[in-house]
C-alpha cells in the first residue's frame, strides 16, 4: 500500500527506528474536519494527562480553518485551555490584521471564542523584519525547550501541504539540511504574502504527534508523489517531516487523495 511504501521510504532515508504513520481517507473538509478536531482534543486531554499541559504548533492555510472554527465553537469546551500554548509552523511577515496572517485568522475563529490566556499565545512578530522576527521566535521556543533540544517537543504539530508539495514555508528548492529551529524565508505561493518565518524539520520532527490536513484535488498529484514515489526532500519538502519517535497521521479529502 502507498503507505508502506511511504514509511520504508522515510525508514530508509531518515533512519528512524520507530514510526507510526497513518493515512485516513474522509468524503470531504467537513467529515475530515470533525475528525480532526476530535483528534485534537484526545491529544490535548493525554498530553496535559502525561505532562500537565497541552503544546501545539498551528498551521496557516486555508484547509486548518474549518478545524478551528470546530475548536472555537461546537468543542470549545473540550479542552483545559489555560493548559494549552499555541504556536505556528510558520507565519507571514504582515500585520496581525491583515487577511495574511495566521495569527489574526485564527484569533477571530477560535482564541477569541475560548478561555485562554493571552500569554499563553506564542505568535510570530510578524511585524518586525523576518530575520529579526526569526531569532526572536527562536528565542520563544527555547523558553519551552526540552533539553537537549532548543526548542519544545509539540505534542502536536498541524501541517498542510501545498500542490507544491511545500509545508510550512518550506519551500521546493530550500536547503534541506539546516541545523537552526526558525528560518525567514521569501516565498511566492499563490499570490500570498511572501516574506515569511518558518520552523525547520528539526523542530517538527521532534513532536510527538504531526498531522497533515490535505483536501482538494489541485493536490491529488502531488500527494500521490509524496507517499508513494522515492525520497525527493529538495523537490518534495513536505517528505522532510518524519518525526523521530512520534505519529505521523495524514488526513486527506477523497479528492485529494483520489490516486493513492
Ligand atoms: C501557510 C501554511 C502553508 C499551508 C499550505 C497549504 O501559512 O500558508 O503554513 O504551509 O499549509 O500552503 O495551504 P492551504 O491549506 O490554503 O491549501
Amino acid at each position: 500500500a502507498a503507505s508502506d511504501v511511504y514509511k520504508r521510504q522515510i525508514l530508509i532515508h531518515v533512519g528512524y527506528n520507530q514510526q507510526y504513520e497513518m493515512i485516513k481517507k474522509f468524503k470531504d473538509i467537513s467529515e475530515l474536519s470533525q475528525y480532526a478536531a476530535r483528534s485534537f482534543i484526545e491529544i490535548a486531554k493525554k498530553s496535559i494527562e502525561e505532562r500537565g499541559r497541552f503544546l501545539a504548533s498551528l498551521s496557516g492555510g486555508s484547509t486548518p480553518m474549518r478545524l478551528y472554527e470546530l475548536l472555537g465553537n461546537q468543542f470549545q469546551n473540550e479542552v483545559d485551555w489555560p493548559l494549552v500554548h499555541f504556536f505556528w509552523g510558520d507565519e507571514r511577515c504582515v500585520p496581525v490584521d491583515d487577511p495574511g496572517n495566521s495569527y489574526g485568522q485564527t484569533k477571530k475563529v477560535f482564541f477569541d471564542k475560548i478561555q485562554i490566556p493571552n500569554e499563553n499565545i506564542h505568535r510570530v512578530l510578524s511585524e518586525l523584519e523576518p530575520d529579526s522576527a526569526a531569532k526572536d521566535y527562536a528565542n520563544t521556543l527555547k523558553a519551552f525547550s526540552e533539553p537537549p533540544l532548543d526548542w519544545p517537543r509539540f505534542d502536536l504539530a498541524l501541517l498542510g501541504m501545498g500542490d507544491d508539495g511545500h509545508t510550512a514555508s518550506l519551500f521546493p528548492g530550500s536547503p534541506v539540511d539546516v541545523d537552526s529551529a526558525t528560518l525567514a524565508v521569501t516565498a511566492n505561493y499563490q499570490g500570498r504574502p511572501a516574506n515569511r518565518v518558518t520552523l525547520t524539520q528539526n523542530v517538527l520532527n521532534s513532536s510527538r504527534n504531526v498531522l497533515f490536513l490535505v483536501t482538494g484535488r489541485a493536490k491529488a498529484v502531488t500527494l500521490s508523489r509524496v507517499l508513494s514515489d522515492n525520497y525527493m526532500p529538495a523537490e518534495l519538502p513536505v517528505q522532510r517531516i518524519a518525526p523521530a519517535d512520534g505519529n505521523l497521521i495524514w488526513l486527506m479529502d477523497e479528492e485529494a487523495g483520489s490516486l493513492l
